[in-house]
């Protein structure tokens, strides 16, 4: 059991369980490894490919990697992204940096060379997330994220790229009772799309062993910040009710609110991502990583942080109360991340907890949409 709390951690965000954290000396030795690993990014660029590049994830890669002065090729169909993501990556280009789009669908293995060829480094995020959407369209949801999959991963081995990092997801773990979560207990899939995250696994590591390709798989706990979608029916718990209180609207918790996820802040992953192409831990390569804050937070604690950071710029909705609802068939109870295999094989250091992200985000949402009185 950890009981240490991050050093930033605030009266208010106390109220978050279980963050496992590294001493003073060993956390500021890992953020280190991270400027390291931008500092030499910068003194030697390299050629990256970010699939996904419209979506929010993806654009926060690119961003970061074009700040970086990094010559980045993006990759999206549009499918769920947005060209408004693709502004915010040219407008990061300094440096040297160099940024080039090409609208492409992974489920062409043709596109899918075009945009590998002269690549390093692979950050593979283009897939079609939701649990529920893979439910309604399992078919849709297979091709893009299994058939997608192998394309991008055969034509990565043709293109002999250095390596070739994935989004992988928590949802691999399905119904396993165990936490917090480490990468080698996992149960069986509650959706299709757990399957289809699950079996990109089993594709990377085949491809390793069978091509000698450098795989990396990072299984994404609820990632949450700027630029996230909140619009539509399979919009994300956190964008979801920041739009909805913004607009005055009242927000639906599914059960009693007491359902805990370990969320996690946008730059934490770009951190994991960078990390994981870059690692030279002899044992880094092949191998899926949980990527997390480590801590847990309800749904109730969640709710009322977001009104309390966006009660300045909408009073109206200052004593707002969440709307419960029955609980969701198959919703997890609670999920956490045992991150200490990213901390110890990649060097990975989550520097922003719950509190601080949504801090960030809230910003992001207030600065969106003109002030109400
Ligand atoms: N956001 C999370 O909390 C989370 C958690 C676990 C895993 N993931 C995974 O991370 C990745 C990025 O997720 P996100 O939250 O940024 O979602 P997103 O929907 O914002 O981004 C996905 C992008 O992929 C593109 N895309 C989808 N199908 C495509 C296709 N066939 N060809 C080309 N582009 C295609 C979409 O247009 C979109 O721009 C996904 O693989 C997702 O499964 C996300």
């Amino acid at each position: 059991m950890c009981k240490r709390d991050p050093p930033h951690k605030t009266a208010r965000s106390r109220r978050y369980s279980g963050a496992c954290w590294p001493n003073h000396r060993e956390r500021d030795l890992r953020v280190n490894a991270f400027q390291v690993t931008e500092q030499k990014l910068q003194a030697t660029p390299a050629t990256w490919l970010v699939t996904g590049a419209a979506g929010f994830i993806g654009s926060h890669l690119a961003q970061t990697l074009v700040s970086l002065g990094q010559r980045v090729v993006g990759m999206d169909n549009f499918s769920t992204g947005y060209q408004h993501n693709l502004e915010a990556v040219a407008k990061a280009v300094n440096h040297g940096g160099h940024w080039q789009f090409i609208e492409g669908d992974i489920r062409s293995l043709e596109d899918c060379r075009r945009a590998t060829a002269g690549v390093d480094y692979v950050l593979h995020e283009a897939a079609l997330g939701s649990v529920p959407r893979s439910l309604e369209d399992p078919l849709l949801t297979n091709a893009s994220n299994i058939d997608g999959f192998v394309n991008m991963l055969v034509a990565a081995r043709d293109a002999r790229v250095r390596r070739f990092v994935y989004a992988a997801s928590s949802s691999t773990y399905g119904d396993h009772p165990g936490l917090p979560k480490v990468e080698d207990e996992i149960g069986k899939p509650l959706s299709p799309y757990a399957v289809t995250k699950y079996v990109n696994e089993l594709y990377a590591d085949v491809f390793a062993t069978a091509y000698g390709m450098e795989t990396i798989g990072l299984r994404y706990f609820n990632v949450f910040g700027p630029r996230q979608d909140p619009q539509g029916a399979y919009a994300a718990v956190i964008p979801r009710w920041f739009d909805e209180l913004m607009q005055g609207r009242p927000c639906q918790i599914n059960g009693d609110g007491e359902t805990s996820r370990d969320f996690c802040y946008i730059d934490n992953v770009v951190q994991a991502n960078l990390l994981a192409a870059t690692a030279t831990h002899p044992d880094a390569a092949n191998q899926v990583y949980n990527v997390a804050f480590g801590g847990r937070t309800t749904l109730n604690e969640l709710f009322y942080y977001i009104r309390d950071l966006l009660r300045e710029q909408r009073p109206a909705i200052a004593n707002a109360e969440p709307l419960y609802q029955p609980f969701r068939e198959g919703d997890v109870r609670h999920s956490q991340a045992d991150i200490s295999k990213a901390a110890n094989l990649l060097g990975y250091t989550p520097a922003f907890d719950v509190a601080a992200g949504l801090a960030r985000t809230a910003d992001w949402f207030v600065a969106q949409s003109p002030r109400q009185e």
